[in-house]
């Protein structure tokens, strides 16, 4: 779980991440992210629109204490929130995360989505003003990275077109069954990260009997055989789970490889649970 990539900047990231979409705020949120750290994930995912920033803190704190590992262990990730999006909002935003998380910096600040309902009317220009505001963030050391999340080609047309400081993470939906190969591409084309959101296809895969073979062969759960995928392919999945059992199952990921034939396989499912998303859409 200590094992990083590089990002495009140089800063090192732990290859998997605890995700806390979707995770209760309160004793759920504070408790799993302490098992997870314990567990030894060492990148850990929030965003201001999961509102559990508070409990997520106090699961860092609770983590760090348990362990006896120190804040600079952890890669900590959280992502503006859609009612944000200008230079100024951008200031405020960052600064109540990290009060939130009880943190001087993040290691990643993501926009969590490129084009919200409301900022539309003022869409291209928000977007440029918030990438702007984002490079402020990163430029006060409140972000040793930052980044995009949900972006397609055209919002990353936009911010680059006047960015100073180029996107280093795009956290995107990936899975089998929404492989997003124009996104993954232009990610890879720019030297941004392809971080996977929902690798378990929001738990829909899991019940997959093709997967359940694969993972068989490998004597793993399917969970892992999807994580396994994500990472074979060089991206960085945000594992979620609220229980202690699969917290722990989720990180035991790197004593096995899946052959060429199986990463086939699950190249081909495309689509298989429902959850492809349209391709040509850029309002959200
Ligand atoms: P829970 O949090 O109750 O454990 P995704 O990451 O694709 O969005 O999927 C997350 C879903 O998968 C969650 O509902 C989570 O439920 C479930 N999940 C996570 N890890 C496992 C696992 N190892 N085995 C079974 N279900 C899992």
């Amino acid at each position: 779980m200590s094992d990083t990539y590089t990002l495009s900047n140089g800063v090192k990231i732990p290859v998997v991440g605890f995700g806390t979409w979707q995770t209760p705020d309160g004793d759920v949120a504070k408790h799993s992210v302490e098992v997870a750290i314990e567990a030894g994930y060492r990148h850990i995912d929030t965003a201001a629109m999961y509102r559990n920033e508070d409990s997520v803190g106090e699961g860092i704190k609770a983590g760090l204490a348990a362990t006896g590992l120190k804040r600079d262990d952890l890669f900590v990730t959280t992502k503006l929130n859609n009612n944000a999006h200008s230079f100024d909002l951008v200031q405020k935003a960052i600064d109540e995360s990290l009060t939130k998380l009880g943190l001087d910096h993040v290691d990643l600040y993501l926009i969590h989505w490129p084009n919200p309902a409301s900022f539309r009317d003022s869409y291209p220009d928000s977007l440029k003003d918030t990438w702007r505001g984002m490079e402020q963030v990163y430029k006060d050391g409140k972000a040793r990275a930052i980044g995009i999340s949900n972006f397609r080609q055209a919002h990353l047309d936009v911010i680059k077109a006047d960015a100073t400081v180029e996107p280093m993470v795009n956290q995107i939906f990936l899975n089998p069954s929404d492989l997003q190969p124009a996104v993954t591409k232009m990610n890879e084309d720019n030297h941004i990260l392809s971080e996977a959101y929902s690798p378990l296809g929001t738990g829909k895969l899991l019940g997959n009997t093709e997967l359940a073979k694969v993972a068989a062969k490998y004597g793993k759960g399917v969970a892992q055989v999807l994580l396994r995928w994500s990472l074979q392919h060089g991206f960085l999945p945000l594992a979620k789970s609220v229980h202690d059992d699969r917290i722990k199952q989720n990180t035991d990921l790197f004593d096995f490889s899946l052959s060429d034939a199986d990463m086939k396989t699950l190249d081909g499912m495309h689509g298989v649970a429902g959850l492809a998303t349209d391709p040509d859409t850029t309002n959200f």
